[in-house]
């Protein structure tokens, strides 16, 4: 088949900005302050940011190297460094792909529903009795169609027409959002009580593992690392970019938002007195604290709401496309598909996929868990393994197109065994627990 040439992005802005829409998204909003409620608070948040750092960071750079070195999605990218012996974990990649999104896209359902009716109706004081409704059934059901059918409409317009445009036009304005909630937050009587909470540490909580399997998940998730995403979007960049400083940028834009959210969060919690509706986190927390604050705030918390919800929609839109765009890409370069064609019978399927998260988050729950700590950090073991010890010279690969900073064999060897050791060390606890979360399902 007379193949096209290969999309690329238009700018080394729109680049960055697509990477973090990418990580950006629930997780930092949603995800990471369940989380850190969950985990006693600072000393979560130093983990999770040590292992962004030491462990995070060095798999990111590896997936961009991986992406722009080969010129292709993830199963033939593993193929062009490693032989078709790697094939499968380039599958594996995109099963992920098709989970992530498959509840991601629920989740992102919750968060168009409250953005349009918080803005228009305000927001409903007794989230509590009425979020199961939200959240299951029908109406669940018809939020996550619409938030597919949207992510589908943008990714089958292409690299640079969908994903950059979108990207370059919504990441600002959900900059300012959160920025600009953050001091109103800030301005709210009892304010004191969340950041308290939120930044004083508690250090024997990471005598915990539990702690340290949340902590390492949540830094996987919200870099979108482990399933090629990355790699993905890398594939489309010309070869001589600089990719130690677009991957520090990306995680400083993720972290610098997540940590941010969390000014938001919390405040605005302690200064309404729900702190104590947290205690019970579940996936639901935020879904159901945050509004009863917006309901007692009265008419300003229309707008603020209104804001901290559009925010999440937008955030959780550059995220999705990201995942369908492994599959869609996937389905391209392996099986000959157009780009329309991918992205629409991808995105109904995965669509179809999520019909069980919709209708019990018991199982949206179990789907995250297998997906984060399973897929997730197994992926970033085994694109260490693949990075450090397989490929050729991958400190070569990195440094085409820069000077190649000093610390690439640092890199390499934080790769060969850090990386692994702590990834293995993690999903060697990591996987029964999972296991026991699915079996309680049935
Ligand atoms: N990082 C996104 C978030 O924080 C979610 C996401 C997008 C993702 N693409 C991914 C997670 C790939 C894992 C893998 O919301």
């Amino acid at each position: 088949m007379a193949s096209l040439p290969r999309e690329q992005w238009s700018s080394r802005y729109g680049f960055v900005m697509a990477a973090v829409g990418s990580a950006v998204g629930l997780g930092n909003m949603w995800r990471f302050s369940y989380l850190t409620a969950e985990n006693g608070g600072a000393a979560f948040v130093v983990l999770y940011l040590a292992i962004t750092l030491v462990v995070g960071l060095p798999v990111l750079l590896a997936e961009l190297t991986l992406g722009r070195g080969a010129q292709k999605s993830p199963i033939r990218a593993l193929a062009h460094f490693g032989g078709n012996r790697w094939k499968p974990l380039g599958l594996v990649f995109v099963a992920a792909g098709f989970l992530i999104l498959s509840y991601y896209s629920v989740i992102a359902g919750w968060t168009v529903r409250y953005a349009l009716s918080g803005i228009v109706f305000g927001f409903d004081g007794d989230a509590a009795a009425n979020f199961g409704e939200v959240a299951t059934g029908w109406d669940a059901f018809g939020f996550h169609l619409a938030f597919m059918a949207g992510t589908i409409y943008i990714v089958a317009h292409g690299v640079s027409g969908g994903i950059e445009r979108t990207a370059m036009i919504l990441m600002p304005a959900l900059f300012a959002i959160v920025i600009a909630l953050a001091f109103y937050a800030s301005t709210l009587e009892g304010a004191g009580g969340g950041y308290a909470y939120y930044l004083e540490t508690d250090f024997t909580k990471l005598s915990e593992l539990d702690v340290w399997k949340a902590a390492a998940g949540q830094a996987f998730f919200s870099l979108s690392l482990g399933m090629g995403a990355m790699l993905t979007f890398a594939s489309y960049l010309d070869r001589n970019s600089n990719l130690p400083a677009e991957s520090i940028v990306i995680a400083v834009a993720d972290v610098g938002i997540a940590f941010i959210a969390g000014l938001v969060v919390f405040p605005m919690i302690y200064a309404l007195n729900l702190s104590s509706d947290v205690g019970e986190s579940t996936v639901g927390a935020l879904f159901i604290t945050l509004p009863k604050a917006f309901a007692e705030m009265g008419g300003v918390g229309r707008g603020v709401g209104g804001l901290f919800f559009v925010a999440l929609v937008v955030g959780a839109l550059t995220s999705a496309i990201s995942l369908l765009e492994v599959v869609v890409s996937a389905a391209i370069d392996g099986l000959g598909w157009s780009r329309r064609f991918a992205a629409v019978v991808l995105g109904a399927t995965i669509a179809v996929i999520g019909i069980p998260s919709a209708w019990n988050t018991n199982i949206l729950g179990a789907v995250d868990e297998v997906a984060n700590n399973i897929f997730l950090l197994g992926g970033g073991f085994a694109l260490a393994i693949f990075v450090g010890w397989w490929m050729a010279d991958p400190e070569g690969e990195v440094a085409q197109g820069t000077s190649g900073p000093f610390w690439l064999p640092i890199w390499r060897n934080l790769l060969r065994f850090a990386v692994p050791l702590f990834l293995g060390f993690v999903l060697y606890f990591a996987i029964p627990s999972t296991w026991r979360t699915v079996a309680s399902l049935f």
